[in-house]
């Protein structure tokens, strides 16, 4: 399974620095992905951990102030990059034009885009997922995806799904994307992981279980 650390915006270089310490005993048989700040990219020397980005720029390298580009992140060895991420579809105002523009440059440079779908209201969660999942349909290496359910009600808040309406939205993606990994992520946590395993799904995308080293072990030790 592919386990993905999203450690948002949280922790200075200090606290960064600790908390790697801590990560480094982790022994896990899935592939662990950690996607710190990009402040932090280069100071991440975890061997039991892939890179991951939190974002990409929809742009080659050049004249765009402030941003990161997927030829660079792929110099810093940054192997994933989470793009449509509802936080950055939300504060940000990311459209579908930009985060497909991310997506073919995560793939232009051999980087796999970790690509965030989800309902904001639980009721029109097909429709939706079906619409956003429209985007990749026409990319020449689209298998290379990983798709990330990730429903917006749910992240952040403490309230997941039952595991029979995410295994419902797996298979709607599967059905239509049969080659592509395909996470789960929102609210996952140590206690609640027992009732949201599946052999439907390959892997989760964890928010705020991935600033407490403990219970990201005890996370682990129920899956495997
Ligand atoms: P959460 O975040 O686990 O804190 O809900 C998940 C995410 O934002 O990807």
């Amino acid at each position: 399974m592919i386990i993905i650390l999203n450690h948002k915006c949280h922790f200075n270089l200090e606290e960064f620095l600790d908390y790697q310490k801590r990560l480094e005993s982790i022994v896990t048989p899935h592939q662990l992905v950690l996607c710190p700040s990009f402040l932090y990219l280069s100071v991440c020397s975890l061997p039991n951990f892939l890179l991951g980005a939190q974002n990409v720029s929809p742009y080659h390298c050049g004249a765009y102030t402030g941003e990161v580009s997927a030829s660079q992140l792929k110099s810093m060895k940054v192997s994933y990059a989470l793009v449509g991420h509802s936080e950055r579809r939300n504060y940000f105002q990311e459209d579908e034009k930009q985060i497909k523009q991310k997506i073919v440059q995560c793939l232009e440079n051999n980087i796999t885009p970790v690509f965030c779908v989800g309902e904001a209201n639980k009721e029109e969660a097909r429709k939706k997922i079906g619409e956003q999942l429209e985007m990749i349909e026409d990319l020449e290496q689209k298998e290379k995806i990983v798709i990330a359910y990730e429903p917006v009600w749910a992240i952040g808040s403490g309230r997941v799904p039952t595991i029979s309406e995410i295994e419902q939205i797996v298979l709607l993606i599967k059905k239509r994307f049969p080659n592509n990994p395909v996470i789960y992520g929102g609210s996952i946590h140590d206690e609640n992981i027992y009732s949201l395993k599946s052999h439907l799904l390959d892997g989760y995308l964890l928010g705020g279980l991935s600033l407490n080293d403990q219970r990201l072990q005890r996370f682990l030790s129920q899956l495997s």
